[in-house]
């Protein structure tokens, strides 16, 4: 049977500017190309779990624009549900602008309409985070919507996976909501209320103080170094495979995607975070935040 995966989250229609090198302020340098992309931290989720074959239904907002119609298209062709995505007239569908180096990226998010996707559509659509088996949120949607999505999913009994990018202060409540977290190394850092932990014991520190506080689980995404965890106390790093970068966005989210789907299949935590960091490494060897997810058999083929 095909995991169920319910999706709260933003669709943003990337426009993505690439350049040798990034500008420092003040300066103007030449860009090569400039491409419109499907993107969001929602839909990128969304289609990754979809792609690699799970039954993916997402809740969201786009505006009644041409990038609306253009993202829930695109969606769609990754065979994700869409009709809990709202139309929304007269508002403008999230952008990402962002300026793209092959190894690195900075980003300006205008959330458009991800900031309609409100708590009520989320108690409209309830249904479909009940029947699912599992739960998939970030933070480019309010947080009240965060918090009813997964207050929902937690009255069903459903596991749940927040990812807490971008990086936003969090109420405890709804950090108590979580099951899974998956913030990335600033993330975890501005959780926990302390510097970006620089060396592998620092980080296992980090992760202990959290536990002390919170009862979920924590995986960090620490790019090229892997994924961490702690395992009774002890820091595990799963690495990712050696790949050639074209393009990092979006990396994070098919790390969670892939996670999700293994989650909700019922695979053991470390299968699924291994499983998660080889989606990612593939995903990043192709331009686009939804260029490159791969589908179930292209990540089983790196087993060998
Ligand atoms: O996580 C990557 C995503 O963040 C991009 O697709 C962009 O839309 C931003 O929201
Ligand atoms: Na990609």
């Amino acid at each position: 049977m095909k995991p169920k995966i319910a999706v709260v989250g933003s669709l943003n229609m990337d426009i993505v500017v690439s350049m040798a090198r990034m500008p420092l302020v003040g300066e103007t340098v030449q860009g090569s190309a400039v491409h419109y992309v499907p993107g969001g931290k929602g839909a990128n989720q969304a289609a990754g779990a979809a792609r690699l074959g799970a039954e993916v239904k997402m809740i969201g907002a786009v505006g009644s624009d041409i990038f609306g119609t253009q993202l829930v298209d695109s969606l769609r062709a990754f065979g994700v549900d869409t009709e809990a995505i709202d139309m929304l007239p007269g508002v403008e569908t999230g952008t990402a602008t962002i300026l793209h180096t092959r190894e690195d990226n900075c980003i300006v998010v205008v959330p458009g309409a991800n900031a309609r996707c409100s708590a009520d559509a989320v108690r409209r659509h309830h249904a479909l985070i009940e029947q699912a088996d599992l739960l998939l949120v970030q933070l480019e949607v309010p947080l009240d919507t965060v918090r009813e999505a997964l207050g929902i999913a937690r009255s069903a009994g459903v596991r749940t996976i927040l990812n807490p990018a971008p990086a936003v202060p969090l109420p405890a409540d709804i950090l108590s909501l979580a099951d899974i977290l998956t913030p990335n190394e600033t993330e975890l850092a501005l959780l926990s209320n302390q510097p970006v932990a620089e060396t592998d014991q620092a980080l296992m520190e980090q992760l202990a103080y959290w536990r002390e506080l919170h009862e979920g689980t924590v995986v960090v995404t620490r790019g090229a170094i892997g994924s961490s965890y702690l395992e009774a106390g002890v820091l595990q790093t799963v690495k990712p495979l050696k790949v050639k970068v074209a393009d990092t966005t979006g990396a994070g989210d098919a790390f969670n995607g892939a996670l999700g789907y293994c989650i909700a299949a019922g695979l053991p935590f470390r299968t699924a975070v291994d499983f998660a960091c080889r989606t990612a490494s593939l995903s990043v060897t192709k331009f686009g935040a939804q260029g490159g997810l791969p589908t179930w058999s292209e990540v089983d083929s790196t087993y060998a």
